[in-house]
């Protein structure tokens, strides 16, 4: 799309099932929230919605364990989601959520236009039912091995570590995530949307027509989902919490979630229309529109294939023009995660570092994980700060607004003649940002922040080469010239840092004492106009006269940035080491391992598996059995110590692991012959090293 008319750009929903963390602000919000503040600062009309997704599984999950309603589970992190947002300055133009009655109605309408124009496949299919939690398990109330890579913890939806997206009977070993039981099958009916049938468009739409535009992280995803063959995907469940399905005889079903969830972009775009008095449908309908999703890679499949073959089916949508997905950023090395407490916490980072969100946001978007993940770490964020927002962007800056309020009161001087440099930096800085647009326009959020970085740098350079503070003695014609142009550099700054480091903007423009040009303000003293209706602030930057013109006076100079000390920085780190102490108590029960032995050693082991066939209390012994165990070369005694937790009844006909060929000996006068092997469950119960699987023979060696 050349130069569309508007704008619609998503941020992924976040589930409101815990706060957020660095992680979501680098992968999905920050880049989100630079593209659209360049966007604004250009002029262009755009629109930027988010909210919450407060349906699924993991939230009714949550609210299980905590013993309350899932209402009150989205309604506590809602408000400090949304409060987080806004402290960080995402920028939203809506924040909304899907539990409202407008987000019901519209995907309620969504899914009633495509039913009513036969876009589902009706089937009655075989679902996992917990019965002795009396429900059907749902996506994430499975649990089981990966089919695709084999991961044993994956949900019934998606592999959280390879990305696949399944259905929860394709599982192996499924297991409830309430009771743990073997769910059992059972019938119930369901819409699907028959991706298969959109196999050859999606082929056509992203395979030939994204080929260069995407990133090749997605692009690459979707490529091997769309080659593998897509197969019909259920987009309602039984569940009691989620939008009630629309139509006659589905009571107890909802939407599934990842069908509610990106609707939830359109209701918060009619919410934000309504408000503002404009026509949602031209965000969403209208061809010239660019519609872009900000999302993280777990994402891709659902906003590249399952929402847009959504938007196709129904007919009246426009389709994603980019979807520009993030891998994945780690914290000091290690997978962020909320169930480990492994994470930087948005809003505790703002007790320690309370005026700090430009800081972070800009080493997020530095380290940002665009093409690969990576890494955050405590040193680089000092490092960062203290060598390049405080060492060249806040120096630069101070000493240009400190001199020209030592040297002419803070009114902007009228250059005498420029020498060549002058004229080469003010060239410069006329083509910034065009190089920096370029960028953005790429979704290169870490190379258009390096660019502005650039900036600042060629500034302090150009202060450092010419030494006005030398020169004010000698020769203060000279020195008015440098300072002109050193000020036009700072007022370009104020503009061109806004989408990265919103805050500091603020602070630079109220120093420089030009009105936002967010707001279409003026510069204030001087009537000067930019980042109006006729000319948008970029566009200034790049017009042939200056963004200060003399005689503007400019306010005083106040700190943008101040250095991170060390102490700072170890008592981050101090309390990483905290968590990780903390989960590794939690995981005492671990035994160190014993000393290595060689593979002579262990093969010198013969195990078998066995069936107990008799067994009976050691008279006068409280903690030993007698068993008969049939071990596929004999029927042999063997005295174990499980009294205690075993009735001899109970383990008759139990398969068992042994350890046949241990020396005999005789136990309360009984010869014993071998060993059975026990393990102990999670709740600490002794149990048999149990070879469960269906037609294991007696005499089965174990190696
Ligand atoms: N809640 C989802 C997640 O955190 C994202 C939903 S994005 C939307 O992974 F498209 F569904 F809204
Ligand atoms: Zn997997």
């Amino acid at each position: 799309m050349e130069s569309p008319k508007r704008y619609t750009v998503t941020a992924a929903l976040p589930y409101t099932n815990g706060p957020i963390h660095i992680g979501h602000l680098a992968g999905v919000y920050v880049p989100s929230d630079i593209y659209v503040r360049f966007l604004r600062g250009q002029g262009r009309d755009v629109v930027f919605v988010g909210g919450s997704d407060e349906h699924g599984v993991p939230i009714t999950l949550k609210a299980k364990k905590e013993g309350v309603q899932p209402q009150d589970v989205v309604d506590k992190y809602h408000n400090m989601i949304k409060k987080s947002f806004k402290e960080f300055g995402i920028s939203f133009d809506n924040y909304s959520r899907t539990t409202k009655k407008l987000h019901h109605k519209t995907a309620q309408d969504f899914f009633k236009s495509l039913y009513d124009n036969g876009k589902f496949v009706e089937e009655v299919t075989q679902q996992f039912y917990d019965e002795e939690a009396q429900q059907f398990l749902a996506d994430r109330f499975v649990v089981g091995t990966c089919p695709k890579c084999g991961f044993e913890e994956s949900y019934g939806d998606q592999c959280e570590k390879c990305g696949t997206s399944h259905n929860a009977t394709d599982l192996i070993n499924p297991r409830s995530a309430i009771t743990g039981a073997k769910p059992s099958l059972k019938e119930t009916r369901h819409w699907f949307l028959p991706l298969d049938q959109y196999q050859g468009w999606l082929q056509e739409w992203i395979l030939e027509g994204h080929k260069k535009d995407w990133k090749p992280n997605v692009y690459g995803q979707v490529k091997s989902w769309v080659d593998e063959g897509l197969r019909p995907r259920a987009v309602t469940r039984d569940l009691d919490w989620g939008v009630p399905v629309p139509v006659e005889g589905a009571d107890g079903k909802v939407l599934y979630v990842w069908f509610d969830a990106p609707i939830g972009y359109i209701s918060s775009t009619k919410e934000w229309a309504e408000r503002v008095g404009k026509d949602w449908e031209l965000y969403w309908k209208d061809k010239e529109t660019k519609l872009v999703h900000f999302i993280g890679k777990d994402n891709i499949v659902f906003h590249c294939i399952i929402f847009p073959a959504m938007l196709k089916a129904e007919g009246s949508y426009i389709l994603p023009d980019n979807v520009p997905a993030n891998e994945f950023l780690n914290l000091e090395g290690n997978k962020l995660s909320t169930s480990k407490n492994w994470a930087v916490w948005l809003h505790e980072y703002l007790e320690a570092f309370p005026d700090k969100q430009d800081v972070l946001r800009y080493v997020l978007t530095a380290n940002a994980p665009e093409t690969k993940d990576n890494d955050f770490t405590w040193k680089d964020y000092q490092a960062r700060n203290n060598n390049e927002l405080v060492a060249i962007f806040g120096n630069f800056i101070n000493r240009v607004v400190v001199l020209t309020n030592k040297y002419y009161e803070g009114v902007v001087p009228k250059p005498e003649a420029y020498f060549e440099v002058d004229q080469k930096i003010l060239a410069e800085l006329r083509a910034y940002p065009a190089v920096i647009a370029n960028s953005i326009e790429r979704y290169r959020f870490r190379e258009a922040q390096s660019e502005m970085m650039n900036v600042a740098r060629m500034g302090n350079k150009y202060l450092a080469d010419e030494e006005p503070w030398k020169l004010i003695k000698t020769d203060e014609e000279r020195v008015k010239t440098i300072m002109f142009v050193a000020l036009q550099i700072a007022s370009a700054l104020s503009v061109l840092c806004e989408p990265f480091l919103p805050f500091t903007a603020r602070k630079l423009r109220t120093m420089l004492d030009v009105e936002d040009p967010e707001a279409g303000g003026t510069i204030s003293s001087s009537g000067l106009a930019w980042g109006t209706s006729e000319e948008s602030a970029w566009e200034r930057l790049t017009a042939d006269k200056p963004m200060l013109a003399p005689g503007h006076v400019i306010g005083k100079a106040t700190l943008l940035f101040s250095k991170v000390e060390d102490q700072q920085i170890q008592e981050q780190l101090d309390k990483l080491e905290a968590t990780k102490a903390a989960n590794q108590a939690e995981n005492k029960a671990v035994s160190p391992q014993k000393e290595t032995i060689n593979f002579e050693d262990f093969t010198k082991l013969d195990m078998r598996i066995g069936t107990i066939v008799e067994a009976e209390k050691m008279p006068k012994a409280n903690k030993l059995l007698v068993l008969k165990v049939d071990t596929g070369i004999d029927v042999r005694t063997i005295v174990s110590g499980i009294a205690q937790h075993f009735q001899p009844k109970d383990i008759i006909g139990k398969k068992v692991t042994v350890l046949v060929n241990l020396a005999p000996r005789k136990l309360r006068g009984v010869q014993s012959e071998g060993m059975i092997l026990m393990t102990e469950n999670a709740s600490g119960k002794i149990v048999f090293l149990n070879p469960d699987e269906d037609g294991v023979k007696p005499g089965a060696t174990v190696s």
